[in-house]
């Protein structure tokens, strides 16, 4: 039987939003994605909440919406690059559902999303450094999801399709 929640986490760019609106499609489930949620109860961007409010005001918000976004079922949730750091929302995150880490390599997230102002964390001058930095301090993190996806060179399809069958796969699957 399939997961209540299938929840992804992994670094900026690595296509959270994407596969998950395409995987909630395949099984019937919502898609939440909580930036967005966030987005909407605070009426702004997030990069607006970053800078008007501070990280650690985002933190707490994200915090907040996860939590409420856990007591869904049938969800695929999308999670923002960040979440997983707090150890309680990592705790929760693998007690609720199936938690999914989708990976990718800097060179690729820089192509992806380099460009972009939308994340307030990536807006340094060296941006592949800073990429690197990030992924350094949050590898432990991401490796302690249920499952891991490399998504460097694989399209949302694909990945789609190796999530329903890690999904057919047991108890976190
Ligand atoms: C963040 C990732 C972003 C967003 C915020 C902080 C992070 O989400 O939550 O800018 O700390 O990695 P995406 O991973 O969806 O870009």
């Amino acid at each position: 039987m399939a997961a209540t929640r299938v929840i992804l986490t992994g670094f900026m760019g690595t296509g959270k939003t994407a596969v998950g609106k395409k995987l909630a499609g395949k099984l019937h489930y919502r898609f939440l994605d909580t930036d967005l949620l966030l987005e909407k109860e605070k009426g702004k961007p997030v990069s607006k909440i970053f800078e008007e409010e501070g990280e650690p005001a985002f933190r707490k918000y994200e915090k907040a919406v996860l939590q409420k976004a856990l007591t869904e079922e049938k969800v695929v949730i999308a999670t923002g690059g960040g979440t997983i750091v707090d150890p309680e929302n990592l705790k929760l995150m693998k007690e609720k559902g199936v938690l999914i880490t989708l990976a990718a390599d800097p060179e690729v997230i820089l192509q992806r999303i380099g460009h972009s102002s939308k994340r307030p964390l990536l807006q340094a001058d060296d941006k592949m450094a800073r990429i690197q930095e990030l992924l350094e301090q949050r590898q432990g993190f991401y490796q302690q999801a249920h499952h891991a996806i490399d998504t460097s060179q694989k399209s949302v399809e694909e990945i789609v399709e190796e999530i329903a069958k890690i999904l057919k796969g047991g108890p976190h699957g």
